[in-house]
C-alpha cells in the first residue's frame, strides 16, 4: 500500500471544496491542493472574509480557518499540482450534453476528459486517480485508456496509472455533517492496491465497516441508482399530495404514517414544489440514457416517469397560483420567498422556484424576489436563461422582478405569497405585521407545507397548503 502524502482535487465546487476541506481537517498529515480553472472561484476560496466563500455551507467557514495554509491550499496550478501529487480526485461538474448524440440525457464528459488528458501529460510515477464526480457507467474505462495512451509523460518521464470510482453522497446544506459522519463511502475498483491507499485515508475518521468495496462498474452504478431512488420517493410523495388534495386527506399524517412503517422509512418523504439540486435531475436521465443504450426500454420508461412527475408538480402549482388569482396576473404582485433549491444552500441549479418563476412572469405577474443566500445577480442569470420565459421577457428580466433583502419588503403590497424554499425563518415571520402591509384578498401559498394553519387563520389571508384538501 501506498501512505498518501500528497493529495490535488481537481475541481473547487459544491463536492471538491468541501470534500477537500473535511479531509485536511481529518487528515493532518496530507498535503491537499484543491484547484480550479476558474481563477474567481479561487480567489474567493482564498479571501480573508470567512462569510464571502463560494459556497455557502454550515460550518464549512470553521474549518477553512482551522486548515487554510496549514494544510489545505486553492490554486490555478494545475499541473504542478498533478505533478507533484500521489493522489488525484477529479471533481469536475458533468453537466448534461447539449448537442449531439445524447443530448438532453447523457452527461457531457468534456471537463472529465480534459483532467484525464492533463494527468496524463504531467503526472509522474505511480498516482492513483479518483472518480469523483458522478458518472456515466463505464467512464471508468474512457478515463483509463486516456491515462494509458502513453508510457511516458509530455517531459519524458515514465508513469503508471490505477483509476478507483469513489463517488460523493453529500447533499448540499448538510454537506459538512455528511462528510464527517457519512452513512457509507463507496470505493469501486480492480485494484487492491490503490484500493486500500484510499481506504487508509477514510479510516483517519471514518470506522471500518462503513467502507464499503466493490467493482468499478457497481460503484457508478450505485451513486446513478441511490439518486434514481432518493428522487423517487420525493416523486412519489408529490403524486400523493395530488390525492390528498383532492380527497380531503393531509400529506404530512400521511407521510407520517407511511413512513413509520420501518421498511419504508421516514426519509424523504417531505412533499414540496418538486426536487432541484444538479444531480437528481442529471443522473435518473443518465439511467435512462443507459437504459436506452443496453435496449431497456421498459426500464428507461420507468424512470424517466420520475422526472416527468417533477415538472407536473411545478406546473400544477403555477396553474393553481393563477387559477386562484381569478385566472389573471396582469397588474399583480407576487412576493416570491426562497429561490435556493431547498433551505441552508445559496444553489440555485434546478431550483423549482426558476421554473415556477417563469411561468408565473410569463403569465403577466411582477415578482418580489427574497432569499436569505441566494444573490440578486444570480437570481437574474438564472431567469434569463430560463427558456420558459418568453423571448421579449427575458431580454428584459429586470422589468419582470425585483430582488428585497428584507422578507417584509418583499411581502409589502403583493397580492400573493408564495413559498418556495423552506428556510427556517419563514417559519416565524410575522403574520400580524404581515396582513397589514398586504394587498387584499391575499392569498399564501404554501408549497413547501411549513407554516401553522392555526395561527393563519386568525387573519384574513386565503390560504392553500400543498397536499391539504379545501
Ligand atoms: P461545480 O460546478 O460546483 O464545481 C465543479 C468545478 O470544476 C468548477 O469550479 C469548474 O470550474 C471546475 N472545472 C471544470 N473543469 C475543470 C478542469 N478541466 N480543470 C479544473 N477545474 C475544472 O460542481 P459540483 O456540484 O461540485 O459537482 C461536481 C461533481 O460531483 C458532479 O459530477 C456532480 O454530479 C457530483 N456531485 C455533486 C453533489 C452536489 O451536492 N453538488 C453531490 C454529489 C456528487
Ligand atoms: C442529493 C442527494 O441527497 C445526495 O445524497 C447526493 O450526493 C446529491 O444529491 C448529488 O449527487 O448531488 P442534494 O441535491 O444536495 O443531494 O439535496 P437533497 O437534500 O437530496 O434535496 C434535493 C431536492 O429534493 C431539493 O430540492 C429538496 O428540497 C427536495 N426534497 C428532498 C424534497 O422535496 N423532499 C424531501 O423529502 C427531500
Amino acid at each position: 500500500m501506498a501512505v498518501i502524502k500528497k493529495i490535488c482535487c481537481i475541481g473547487a465546487g459544491f463536492v471538491g471544496g468541501p470534500t477537500m476541506a473535511v479531509v485536511a481537517d481529518r487528515c493532518p498529515n496530507i498535503i491537499i491542493e484543491v484547484v480550479d480553472i476558474n481563477e474567481d472561484r479561487i480567489k474567493a476560496w482564498n479571501q480573508e472574509d470567512l462569510s464571502r466563500l463560494p459556497i455557502f455551507e454550515p460550518g464549512l467557514s470553521e474549518i477553512i480557518n482551522r486548515v487554510r495554509g496549514k494544510n489545505l491550499y486553492f490554486s490555478n496550478e494545475i499541473e504542478k499540482s498533478i505533478k507533484t501529487s500521489d493522489m488525484i480526485f477529479i471533481s469536475v461538474n458533468t453537466p448534461i450534453k447539449k448537442n449531439g448524440i445524447g443530448a438532453g440525457e447523457t452527461s457531457d464528459l468534456r471537463f472529465v476528459e480534459l483532467c484525464a488528458r492533463q494527468i496524463s501529460e504531467m503526472a509522474i510515477g505511480h498516482t492513483i486517480v479518483v472518480e469523483k464526480s458522478t458518472l456515466p457507467v463505464k467512464t471508468a474505462q474512457t478515463i483509463k485508456s486516456i491515462l494509458d495512451s502513453a508510457v511516458k509523460n509530455k517531459t519524458g518521464e515514465e508513469r503508471s496509472f490505477s483509476v478507483l470510482s469513489n463517488p460523493e453522497f453529500l447533499a448540499e446544506g448538510t454537506a459538512i455533517e455528511n462528510l464527517e459522519f457519512p452513512d457509507r463511502v463507496l470505493i469501486g475498483g480492480d485494484d487492491a492496491v490503490a484500493i486500500e491507499s484510499l481506504k487508509e485515508v477514510y479510516l483517519n475518521w471514518i470506522p471500518k465497516e462503513k467502507i464499503i468495496c466493490t467493482n468499478l462498474w457497481s460503484s457508478e452504478l450505485s451513486k446513478l441508482t441511490a439518486n434514481a431512488f432518493l428522487a423517487q420517493r420525493i416523486s412519489s410523495i408529490n403524486s400523493i399530495s395530488a390525492i390528498c388534495e383532492s380527497t380531503g386527506a393531509e400529506i404530512k399524517e400521511v407521510a407520517h404514517a407511511v413512513g413509520k412503517d420501518s421498511r419504508i422509512g421516514e426519509k424523504f418523504l417531505r412533499a414540496g414544489p418538486g426536487f432541484g439540486g444538479s444531480c437528481f435531475k442529471k443522473d435518473i436521465l443518465n439511467l435512462v440514457y443507459l437504459c436506452k443504450y443496453y435496449g431497456l426500454y421498459e426500464i428507461a420508461e420507468y424512470w424517466n416517469n420520475i422526472v416527468k412527475i417533477n415538472s407536473w408538480q411545478k406546473k400544477r402549482i403555477y396553474e393553481l397560483v393563477v387559477n386562484k388569482l381569478y385566472g389573471n396576473l396582469s397588474d399583480k404582485k407576487i412576493a416570491i420567498l426562497g429561490f435556493s433549491f431547498k433551505a441552508n444552500t445559496n444553489d440555485t441549479r434546478e431550483s423549482p422556484a426558476i421554473d415556477i418563476c417563469s411561468y408565473l412572469i410569463n403569465e403577466g405577474a411582477y415578482l418580489k424576489i427574497h432569499d436569505y443566500k441566494v444573490s440578486e445577480s444570480l437570481i437574474k442569470d438564472t431567469l434569463s436563461k430560463s427558456f420558459i420565459v418568453s423571448p421579449n421577457k427575458r431580454e428584459k428580466i429586470e422589468n419582470c422582478f425585483s430582488f428585497k433583502n428584507d422578507v417584509y419588503e418583499a411581502i409589502k403590497s403583493s397580492d400573493a405569497i408564495l413559498i418556495l424554499t423552506e428556510w427556517d425563518k419563514y417559519k416565524s415571520l410575522d403574520w400580524d405585521k404581515i396582513s397589514k402591509i398586504t394587498r387584499k384578498p391575499t392569498w399564501v401559498f404554501d408549497t413547501r407545507v411549513i407554516l401553522d394553519i392555526k395561527t393563519l387563520k386568525k387573519f384574513d389571508f386565503n390560504l392553500w397548503q400543498l397536499g391539504f384538501g379545501e
